[in-house]
């Protein structure tokens, strides 16, 4: 299940700080770009940040196992290395209603049985309920394109009268090369 959570408990607090240590941190060698971008105490004001939406996905014991932060106050979102203008750049229309993914992550004790889809289901119902859009990046070492897995979730969600949208586009705004000459 996933909730829009604002307040959290100490020990959720912890908790979440270290599902997302863990997922960033599993394989240092797997990627050139450093995936920790929040710090202990980043994240933590995030936590208590409203311009923060703090999606997360419970087990069946209520137990935290992923999360997603997304802001549309971009200057918020620098933390994942992004610049603002170009984004807004790229998509002028939707100045304001653009929601950036700053993490998604998934304890990796679990990882593999859903809970990264489901709250991108619900992330795709937010902003389309918004007439928003979203925006976020990823390491393409790990990843190639999330562009097929949520262009499957629209499909499933339009199907289900869930998202009315029409066209969902996926575009890409830009990309570090990382590189060793000589
Ligand atoms: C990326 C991450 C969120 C996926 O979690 P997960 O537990 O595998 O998620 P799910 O089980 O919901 O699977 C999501 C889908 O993504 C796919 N997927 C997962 N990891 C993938 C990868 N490295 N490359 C391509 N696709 C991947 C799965 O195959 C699945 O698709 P399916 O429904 O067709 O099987 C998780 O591995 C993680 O926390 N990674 C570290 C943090 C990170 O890199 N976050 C993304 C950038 S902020």
């Amino acid at each position: 299940m996933v909730l829009l959570k604002a307040s959290f408990t100490r020990s959720e607090k912890e908790w979440l700080w270290a599902i997302y240590k863990r997922a960033f941190s599993a394989d240092p060698s797997e990627t050139a770009q450093e995936q920790l971008c929040y710090t202990r105490s980043t994240f933590f004001r995030s936590l208590l940040d409203r311009d923060y939406r703090k999606f997360v996905c419970v087990d069946r014991t209520g137990t935290i196992r992923a999360f997603a932060f997304l802001t549309n106050n971009l200057k918020k979102a620098r933390v994942a290395y992004m610049r603002p203008e170009r984004f807004v750049l790229m998509a002028p229309n939707f100045r304001g209603r653009i929601f950036y993914m700053t993490t998604i992550c998934v304890d990796p004790e679990v990882n593999g049985r859903g809970y990264a889809v489901e709250i991108l289901a619900d992330v795709l119902m937010f902003l389309d309920r918004r007439n928003a859009i979203g925006a976020f990046d990823y390491a393409s070492e790990k990843i190639q394109s999330w562009q097929p897995l949520l262009d499957r979730i629209v499909s499933r969600l339009r199907a289900k009268g869930q998202i009315t949208r029409e066209a969902w586009q996926y575009r890409i705004v830009g990309r570090q090369e990382y590189a060793i000459y000589g």
